[in-house]
């Protein structure tokens, strides 16, 4: 079987903490979709890590961890993933393995990424310029190069075409994009070099190969479902299916071969990039949930928009993906509101509604709230479901009750020790 984790906001909910926290009962870790988009923090023995491509269940000794075929790697980034990883004695070619089906981001992909957004102007996206469009465009489009090509004599000739297409693309977006191409291609063939260190499998058949073993399999999602191309917020999204039919199709997982979906939200929620949010905030609670939550991006700084928690949101992603268990986030953040928010309807064309509308951008939608009591006691040094402060139970309860699936795990602070069971 395959449990999923997956992150049921717009990203950032913490995935890279759980997995980390649950890699022990599992025997291999597998991301399935995004690429370096992505960045998946984790925290212990006070350091901090930031993983990009690299599945979080690295610093486990007895996972495996695979790159699976619906995942975007660039070299570039990949090397300097496995290079900060040096100081610590891993042994990365035995514990990871790469899809010969991933496919390839190119330098020109990152400067297509850039001239997209800038031709957009004000509409623009707020990529993370990391070329992810671009590159499952190629995917799709049938014109991609992927990580099986390097076994082939003939893939720089490949390359060579496919840059060449997209140097003559960038020209046609007309805007001022500044690069050297050849100092960009130095640093990508630097990153093919590493990427070559590893073995490239036919993850597929690695995974099938597992489960007739009845080894346990966890796969890690990437960003969160209201970014998935298909049931986000359409266009401000990120170019793959986030969601859990994202890692039937990202790793070859047959529907009926799942197991637990565990979804990941934060007690409140964040943004990062241009997009419609319904219960952001910009007086100064948002400031103080910002603050309180270090809310910047791990891969581009950025500081992210922070809001109550969107429950009519929420219920969304549960039914999209199938939650069979929550965990959540950050309730440690929350502590010394007074009041605590939660959005349960939408007041839409006139209408009280309680679902997702086609369209939720600024003007369409008007969030409704439910007030809560709020708590002041601090969480961050809690262990036991039983020292949480009533408030905070009856939050929980509110969220399960509305949701009708279990919390089980309350986070409270950035390290591995700081998780609280239910
Ligand atoms: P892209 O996938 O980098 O092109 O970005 C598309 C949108 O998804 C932008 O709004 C990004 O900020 C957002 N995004 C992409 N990856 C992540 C992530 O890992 N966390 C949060 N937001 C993300």
């Amino acid at each position: 079987m395959v449990d999923l984790l997956l992150g049921l906001q717009w990203g950032d909910e913490g995935k890279g903490k759980i997995v980390d926290v649950l890699t022990k009962n599992y025997d291999i870790i597998a991301r399935f979709q995004g690429g370096p988009n992505a960045g998946h923090t984790l925290e212990f023995d006070g350091i901090k890590h930031v993983l990009h491509t690299i599945p979080s269940g690295i610093f486990h000794e007895n996972a495996m961890n695979i790159v699976g075929n619906g995942v975007v790697i660039d070299p570039v980034i990949f090397k300097k993933e496995l290079d900060n990883l040096d100081k610590f004695d891993i042994d990365i070619a035995s514990k990871l393995l790469i899809s010969r089906k991933a496919h390839l981001i190119l330098p020109t992909h990152r400067l297509l990424d850039a001239a997209s957004e800038t031709s957009k102007g004000k509409a623009k996206i707020g990529s993370t310029l990391k070329g992810i469009g671009p590159t499952y465009m190629d995917k799709t489009g049938r014109n991609g190069m992927r990580v099986g090509d390097l076994e082939f004599s003939n893939w720089k000739k490949k390359y060579r075409a496919l840059a060449n297409k997209h140097e003559a693309m960038i020209g046609f977006y007309n805007v001022d994009i500044q690069y050297d191409l050849k100092e960009l291609e130095e640093e990508f063939l630097e990153g093919i070099k590493t990427l070559k260190k590893l073995q490239f499998i036919d993850s597929e058949q690695y995974i099938f190969s597992a489960m007739a073993e009845d080894k346990k399999i966890l796969a890690e999602g990437a960003q969160g479902s209201l970014l998935d191309i298909d049931f986000g917020t359409y266009p401000y999204v990120t170019s793959s299916n986030t969601t859990a039919a994202g890692a039937c199709t990202g790793l070859g997982v047959a529907p009926g071969k799942i197991g637990k979906v565990l979804g990941i939200f934060k007690a409140y929620t964040t943004r990062v990039g241009s997009g419609p949010f319904p219960t952001e905030l910009f007086d100064k609670d948002g400031e103080t949930m910002g603050r309180v939550g270090n809310e910047f991006g791990a891969t581009t700084g950025r500081p992210r928009r922070c809001g109550w928690l969107d429950l009519v949101a929420l219920k969304y992603a549960v039914q999209i993906n199938g939650v069979t268990e929550l965990m959540m986030m950050k309730a440690d953040v929350l502590s010394g509101f007074e009041t605590i928010k939660v959005c349960t309807a939408y007041q839409y064309n006139g209408k009280t509604i309680q679902h997702l509308p086609y369209n939720i951008e600024g003007e369409n939608v008007i969030p409704l709230y439910t007030e809560l009591k709020g708590w002041a006691k601090d969480l961050t040094k809690l262990t036991k479901a039983d020292q949480l402060p009533p408030a905070l139970n009856d939050y929980i309860a509110f969220l399960e009750k509305e949701l009708n699936v279990p919390i089980k795990i309350v986070s409270v602070g950035p390290d591995r020790l700081q998780t609280i069971y239910r």
